[in-house]
Order: C-alpha cells, then sequence, then structure tokens
C-alpha cells in the first residue's frame, strides 16, 4: 500500500497501515494518558510515533508542543471539527500550540489565489476553531508564506526551509512521494520546517512537539525525522525527533469519502438546522435493512452505518449509552430512523449553540492574526 498525501484514496484497513508505515497502536498507549480525548479512546486516534515522549511530558507537566497544518479548503465541516478537537484538547493540557496555513502547498497543489487561501483560512478554520474553543494564549496561528513580522522568527524559520533541502536526496524524496514536481518539492521544504521550527530559540528553544494528522500525512513525518536526525549529526541543530498521531478519516455521509465539491458529503458547521436534517434523513448512508421486517429479524449494521459512526466518534461520549445504541441496533430492535433521531437531537443542538459561539468568535479573530 502507498499513499500518496496530495491524492488521498479512500481508506479500508488501518491495520495493516500500521504495519506498513510503521506506525505503533495508539491503543496500547492510552492508557498512560490519564485523561484521554474520547477520539483517542475511541480509536479514531489509531497510530502514532514516539507518542511516550508526550504522554511522559504531560504526565511530569513539562514543557511541550503541539503542531498541525490546515490546507485551507470550501466549509468547515465535521471532519475539521475531528483535528480541532485534538489542537483544542492539547492546548487544554497546557501545549503550546502552533498552527500552519499550509497556503504555499495549497496554492502550489490546488487551484487557488493566496488571497482566497487567506480568507477561507480566517473565516472558515480559524474562527470555527475560536468557537469551538481555542484560546489566544498559548497559541501561535501563522501562513506559510508569512512566518511572523519578527524578523528573527521569520529568519529562523525560512532559513530552515531553505537548508532542509540538503539533507535529503531526489531519490528518497521519490521513494516517498513517487513523482516529484516543483510544487511538491516547495511544499514539502516547508512542511519540514513547519514541523521542527517550534523547538527553534526563536520558538521557545528544545522540546518535544507532536503533530497530530490524517494518516495520509505520515510520508512527510517520516522525512522530518529523517532530516532533524541529520541536523542533529552534523550538529546544525539539536532536535528532539517529532512525535506525531494519526487518526481515521470520517467517512462521508453516503459512505465514501468527504468532498469539499459535494456539500451533502458531509455536515458544515454553517449548515442551518433543516438543511443538516435532510442531511442526515435523506443522504447518510444506513446500515439498516431493506424492509421493517428483515431489519427486526436481521438487525443493523452499525459499522456501516454513518449515523451511528457520527454518534460513536463525536457525539455520544457515555460508554453505556452508545453500547446500547449498538446493541440495540445490532439487535433490530432500533430502526434507521429512530437511530437518526438520536443523532439528530444532539447534532442540531451542537450547530444551534456553535452558530452564537461563531457569531462571538467573529469578534476575537483579529487577536489570533499579527
Ligand atoms: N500537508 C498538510 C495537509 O495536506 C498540511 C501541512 C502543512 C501540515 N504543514 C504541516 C500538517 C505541518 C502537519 C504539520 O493537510
Amino acid at each position: 500500500m502507498t499513499i500518496d498525501p496530495w491524492k488521498v484514496e479512500e481508506i479500508k484497513n488501518y491495520e495493516k497501515l500500521l504495519n506498513e508505515f510503521g506506525l505503533e497502536d495508539f491503543g496500547k498507549i492510552v492508557r498512560k494518558i490519564s485523561n484521554p480525548h474520547l477520539l483517542m479512546q475511541r480509536g479514531v486516534v489509531f497510530g502514532h510515533v514516539d507518542f511516550v515522549k508526550i504522554a511522559s511530558a504531560i504526565k511530569s507537566k513539562k514543557p511541550f508542543a503541539m503542531l498541525t497544518g490546515l490546507m485551507p479548503s470550501g466549509k468547515f465541516h465535521l471532519g475539521h471539527k475531528m483535528v480541532a478537537d485534538q489542537i483544542i484538547y492539547y492546548q487544554s493540557l497546557g501545549a503550546k500550540v502552533f498552527l500552519c496555513v499550509a497556503d504555499v502547498e495549497a496554492y502550489n497543489m490546488r487551484l487557488a489565489s493566496m488571497d482566497k487561501l487567506r480568507k477561507i483560512a480566517i473565516e472558515e478554520y480559524l474562527t470555527n476553531y475560536i468557537a469551538l474553543g481555542l484560546k489566544k494564549k498559548n497559541c501561535d496561528f501563522y501562513f506559510q508564506s508569512s512566518r511572523s513580522k519578527d524578523a528573527d522568527k521569520a529568519n529562523a524559520y525560512y532559513k530552515l526551509v531553505g537548508m532542509a533541502a540538503k539533507k535529503t536526496t531526489m531519490n528518497q524524496l521519490k521513494a516517498i512521494y513517487g513523482d516529484m514536481s516543483p510544487g511538491k518539492l516547495m511544499s514539502v521544504m516547508h512542511q519540514v520546517s513547519d514541523i521542527l521550527h517550534p523547538e527553534l530559540k526563536e520558538f521557545g528553544g528544545k522540546k518535544p512537539v507532536v503533530v497530530p494528522v490524517g494518516v495520509d500525512q505520515a510520508p512527510h513525518l517520516r522525512l522530518t525525522r529523517d532530516i532533524a536526525a541529520a541536523f542533529n549529526r552534523s550538529k546544525e541543530y539539536d532536535f528532539i525527533l517529532p512525535s506525531s498521531t494519526y487518526h481515521k478519516f470520517m467517512k462521508g455521509l453516503k459512505g465514501h469519502k468527504m468532498s469539499s465539491s459535494d456539500p451533502y458529503s458531509y455536515v458544515a458547521l454553517t449548515d442551518t438546522e433543516k438543511l443538516a436534517k435532510e442531511k442526515i434523513l435523506k443522504h447518510a448512508f444506513s446500515g439498516g435493512r431493506e424492509t421493517l421486517k428483515e431489519h427486526r429479524k436481521k438487525g443493523g449494521v452499525p459499522e456501516v452505518d454513518v449515523a451511528y459512526n457520527m454518534l460513536y466518534f463525536m457525539f455520544e461520549s457515555d460508554d453505556k449509552k452508545i453500547k446500547k445504541v449498538y446493541d440495540d441496533y445490532k439487535s433490530g430492535k432500533l430502526l434507521t430512523g429512530e437511530l437518526k433521531q438520536i443523532l439528530l437531537e444532539k447534532l442540531v443542538k451542537f450547530l444551534v449553540t456553535h452558530k452564537e459561539k461563531r457569531e462571538k468568535a467573529k469578534d476575537k479573530v483579529h487577536d489570533f492574526l499579527e
């Protein structure tokens, strides 16, 4: 199995991915965290590299950082919320949070102007992050194309972008990414600097850094660790190799991928109550049977049911309650329509309060920008 980060396919077998990408099973380390996030408990965050460093920093209350990047595109939906929830979780644990808008990457790899990308990053992503609970304290939100107004900081970041290339070869890049292009090369070197620069003295100095990402980003993280190790060997820098965690992708409503070009494949955080209901009732893929009689007899298939999955991964944190939903659906006692109502009650409540929070968040956006 190969993964091309610029062409994400639907991933069916996450177990297999652990082996092939040399990722460790997050389920084995989750016990070492005193207060794991629901996404960690429920196995959405399923893999990691070197998370022990982070677990012990959390435990001993030592400084650590979290960095992740976002590719501004379209509407902010529940899949994006999954990442936001992790960011906010780390911030609440005391991590210094670095949020990178990958505008250089998006500009090179997708069709969008820099201005448009900036606007989407602020109006969709940042505003929703704040509404979901992101705080200004201990948060450094930046764009790849304009790291900082502080010249020392900016220089340190771009110096690393420029130097990273020397620590790899075209053959290594091709082995990891397949065909290379100038745009990919620029994207990769920026991403290496994104991941490593929180450890530079201009950004607070050496510390463990965790990078929570979708599993499509595993190749970038592997390369970055190699490059960091090469810098350490040459004594030009002294990095703690970055840790990372990998989450599964949230399935789209129709059971396939979410796609920003198809609004009926996701629930956006700006969807109205009416639209969200329509999406769930008419479009969410059901694990129920064709007829009522058959459903009662054979039971539903919660594993493939989109409504069940949303409850499990996001909206029902009570283990007993989710187990009951699972058992009742599987036995045929609970019908598809009823299951969808259980989800909708939670989802609609969330969307309505989120809308108010987002209005308030708009006033705070400027505090996060330089
Ligand atoms: N390549 C990432 C994506 O496609 C975006 C990104 C840029 C990133 N820099 C990063 C992710 C640093 C994690 C860490 O979404």
